[in-house]
């Protein structure tokens, strides 16, 4: 008899929630977005008004909220190093109100797992009337954001249930990387990877993530338990990661966790560290490392209890997280997944709903 069971409790299968599904899910969606977007002759491929739309900008500016805007801090770095655009990221709500000074050609991306969010939306509307055109990166085709913007590319990873975001980030950063390997080459600029080889190799290193779930549980009972503060710490692209780390424990944990700049920590918000404080530092780039492993001494001489997450390239001896090394500019895809793995065990070991945390919704339809 099936008629009491809720249709959406059959999706998720064997798994005790939806988080974890789409977590594990990530892999195949990498997959999945890189055959979406190979053409015919295995390559890939964005629709040219997109490219052409780019090319002639001189500033993009994206616009997002909450992970979706996490995920648009790690675009902007690929397309200023892929492409050598300047590129703004901003939250909506504030653009909304506070529009800065626009360049003379400016480009608009919006990112929305849902293309519901209110608060983008509103921008959406202002920079249609002031005549501008915009990208809609959605995971939700025939969303009010993709009608809205002149242009949409999809993320293809599948319907993401958990209020916490994991697979639309990944989705998100993947087809921003195709869509700054598309300007490039429309650039004639010479191929500093192969991105679609890259995005392959990457698919692969989250599945080596994901099979390390039960020692990742581990850490996290060992980082977690009784705590009620956390730090998450890394520079540039890691700082990046970082800042979505602490979105992912801090909305399904309720640890009240900081993603910060790893340098920026000691210039006052380091008082906060007692003992036992959780600090756990993202150390992928090469340039940074020292430095942030630094930092994340700093905080473990007041007391904290550290963790590293870091790649083979760049691992110690006693770091508790080693990733295998992929391309640094795409290392976030890779890095964030034992990050979405620690809040999910914090939030599981506490008992709390993982998928409805409190106060929380899915797509957020009020400004
Ligand atoms: C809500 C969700 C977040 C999400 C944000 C933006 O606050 O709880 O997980 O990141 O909206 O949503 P969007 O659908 O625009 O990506």
């Amino acid at each position: 008899y099936t008629a009491s069971l809720d249709a959406n409790e059959l999706d998720k299968g064997t798994y005790p929630f939806y988080m974890l599904k789409e977590i594990d899910e990530q892999p195949a969606a990498m997959r999945r977005i890189v055959q979406t977007y190979q053409n015919d002759a295995g390559e890939l491929t964005i629709d040219e008004d997109i490219v052409n739309a780019m090319l002639a900008s001189d500033r993009i500016y994206i616009i997002g909220a909450g992970t979706s805007m996490h995920a648009g801090l790690v675009g902007s770095q690929l397309i200023e190093q892929l492409n050598g655009i300047p590129v703004e990221v901003h939250v909506a709500s504030e653009f909304a109100y506070n529009m800065p000074i626009l360049t003379e050609k400016p480009f608009f991306i919006f990112l929305s797992q849902s293309g519901e969010t209110a608060d983008s939306r509103q921008v959406l509307v202002q920079l249609n009337q002031l005549g501008y055109d915009a990208l809609t990166i959605t995971n939700v085709k025939g969303s009010t954001l993709s009608r809205e913007a002149k242009y949409t590319l999809l993320l293809h990873v599948g319907p993401e249930i958990a209020v916490a975001s994991t697979k639309a980030y990944t989705g998100q950063i993947a087809v921003m990387a195709i869509l700054a390997d598309a300007v490039r080459q429309a650039q004639g600029k010479a191929a500093p990877f192969d991105m679609g080889q890259e995005l392959s190799l990457i698919a692969n290193a989250m599945e080596t993530m994901i099979d390390e779930k039960d020692h990742i549980h581990e850490i996290a009972t060992d980082l977690f338990t009784d705590k009620r503060h956390a730090f998450y710490i890394g520079r540039g692209m890691d700082y990046y990661v970082s800042s979505e780390a602490a979105l992912k424990l801090k909305e399904i944990s309720y640890i009240q966790t900081e993603g910060f700049a790893g340098g920026e920590l000691k210039h006052g918000t380091i008082s906060l560290v007692e003992d036992g404080t959780p600090v756990i530092a993202f150390i992928t780039q090469q340039n940074t490392a020292a430095h942030t492993r630094g930092n994340l001494e700093e905080t473990r001489s007041r007391g904290a209890q550290t963790a590293v997450i870091t790649t083979e390239a760049l691992a110690r001896e006693t770091d508790q997280i080693v990733l295998p090394t992929v391309n640094e500019l795409l290392t976030p895809l890779v890095s964030v997944v034992p990050a979405q793995l620690l809040a999910y065990y914090a939030s599981l070991d506490r008992g709390l709903d993982v998928d409805k945390p409190r106060n929380l919704a899915k797509a957020v339809t009020v400004e």
